[in-house]
């Protein structure tokens, strides 16, 4: 049974709609309804809860993450490219006070040099990155732990 403290939200953001049509290389071959339903199927595993949300728009982020205070647990972020440069999703994340883990598909050490800066990294439990699917699995491992810690 998921915990009263098990809710957790997957906030995937710009172009991520279009998994299943990007660089198989970089980002695999699920589309983001088959990632997102692998996702929901770990969590329950790990007895959390997951929702998803995704947008092209940088204020919808904002903003979603502006609702999910005191709404869910913890947040599993991938926000696409805005990873790189968007000081706002910094902000918010930060306003949101959540447990938070980042995840990227591809390897974003191993890519263009803009892509090896996070803005949001340095808010983030942890971050996992080149491990495809694979690391929304740990990401939600380590959000299990962390609110194990947090007394659940
Ligand atoms: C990404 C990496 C980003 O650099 C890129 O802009 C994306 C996806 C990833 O999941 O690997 O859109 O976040």
């Amino acid at each position: 049974m998921t915990s009263a403290r098990g809710r957790i939200e997957v906030l995937h953001g710009v172009n991520l709609d279009m998994l299943g049509q990007r660089d198989p290389l970089h980002y695999g071959t699920l589309t983001l309804a088959e990632l997102d339903a692998q996702i929901g199927a770990w969590a329950i595993e790990v007895g959390l809860e997951a929702s998803f949300f995704q947008t092209n728009a940088e204020s919808e982020y904002v903003e979603r993450l502006h609702s999910l205070r005191g709404q869910v647990d913890g947040v599993i972020l991938n926000p696409g490219s805005w990873t790189h440069y968007a000081y706002a999703i910094h902000d918010a994340l930060e306003l949101s006070g959540l447990p938070a883990v980042e995840v990227h598909l591809s390897d974003v050490h191993a890519r263009e040099p803009w892509r090896r800066l996070s803005v949001i990294g340095e808010l983030c439990l942890a971050t996992f990155s080149g491990k495809g699917s694979e690391g929304y699995r740990l990401a939600l491992a380590r959000l299990r732990e962390e609110l194990q810690e947090a007394g659940t």
